[in-house]
């Protein structure tokens, strides 16, 4: 397989970024899928500079490949977050970017010698990306885990391809070769998995929640904070049912406010990472889950994934 120039200026073996996913993506699995050839990026999510600080540090003290950090915009902390991977800038390759338009950091980014690949939904975002200088774009598809968009990873990521002329990696539904093969058909240059790595043996997810994965079946998910216009794909689990039932009944009213109903959303999917509590933990997966089926390390997902496509693609 012809890897894109980007991944060999990334100084990738595999054209394969491992999701940067809040709460489960620490230093630790990061590294371990650089160590291997793909990009490791590490989830800031909601976390205080001074936790991406310490994750960053992590990573590099076990790995000197390259390494990246989702900074999620909604945050309370992405000031602080983006002060520290600007004094980290020798350390950090990539930032990519989650919910949002990053256009008022990229140019700070771009200074410090970092690429900016931010997340996108939607066509309009992906143009807007690729005029203010994004080097390039993650497609990704409501079939994912996590906070969602509105159209499917094969719709998108062909549009997104004629849209722009920055690579696009794909993101969404992908966890195998015949997943990123097809990717490539579409015209990506990469791919981005967040699911597959969940059940990695280096990741720090609670076993519950990770045999929550392993045992999904395709029809396993859910959508919850559409309503509110925050939706997220999560494993129907008490939790999941919970919340829904609440956004359900705050929807009935005349004058609904899911204020309430979010704050019980708030910090669930890290007390899912951490104590693997179905019943307050949002166990965010995606609808591929169903094909996840065994633990493995890091870098034998890489490789399996890789062989798999390049195969299917004729070896080329
Ligand atoms: C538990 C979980 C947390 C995630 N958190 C983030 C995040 O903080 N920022 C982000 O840009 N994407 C986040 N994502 C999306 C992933 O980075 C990735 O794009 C997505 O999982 C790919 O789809 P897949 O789950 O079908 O592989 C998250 C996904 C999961 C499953």
């Amino acid at each position: 397989m012809q890897l894109d120039p980007l991944m060999k200026t990334l100084g990738l073996k595999y054209p394969i970024f491992q999701g940067g996913m809040a709460w489960v993506a620490d230093g630790r699995l990061a590294a371990a899928v650089s160590n291997a050839g793909g990009l490791g990026i590490i989830g800031a999510g909601h976390a205080s500079g001074e936790v991406v600080a310490q994750e960053i540090k992590r990573a590099k003290s076990l790995t000197d490949k390259p390494i990246g950090v989702n900074v999620m915009l909604l945050s309370p902390h992405v000031e602080d977050v983006v002060k520290v991977i600007l004094t980290a800038q020798d350390s950090i390759t990539v930032v990519t970017t989650g919910a949002g338009d990053p256009s008022k950091y990229l140019p700070q980014f771009t200074a410090a010698n970092i690429k900016v690949i931010p997340v996108v939904g939607s066509v309009a975002l992906a143009k807007r990306m690729a005029r203010v200088g994004a080097d390039a774009v993650i497609a990704e598809g409501m079939e994912s885990g996590g906070h969602i968009g509105k159209l499917t990873t094969m719709a998108l990521v062909p549009q997104v391809v004629d849209a722009v002329d920055i690579p696009v990696i794909a993101a969404g539904g992908i966890a195998d070769g015949r997943g990123m093969a097809a990717a490539f058909m579409l015209g990506a240059a990469g791919v981005q998995m967040g699911t597959r790595f969940l059940v990695a043996t280096e990741s720090r997810v609670h076993p519950n929640y990770k045999q929550a994965v392993l045992k999904a079946k395709d029809i396993d998910t859910v959508i919850t904070g559409e309503y509110a216009g925050h939706p997220a794909r999560v494993l129907r689990n008490p939790m999941a049912k919970k919340f829904l039932r609440l956004e359900k009944a705050e929807a009935g009213k005349p004058n609904p406010d899911f204020s309430e109903v979010e704050e019980i959303g708030n910090g669930s999917l890290r007390q899912a990472v951490l104590t693997g509590d179905a019943k307050t933990g949002a166990y965010m997966a995606g609808q591929i889950a169903g094909l996840v089926k065994q633990t493995q390390p890091a870098a034998e997902i890489l490789a399996e994934v890789f062989e798999q496509a390049t195969k299917l693609m004729g070896g080329v």
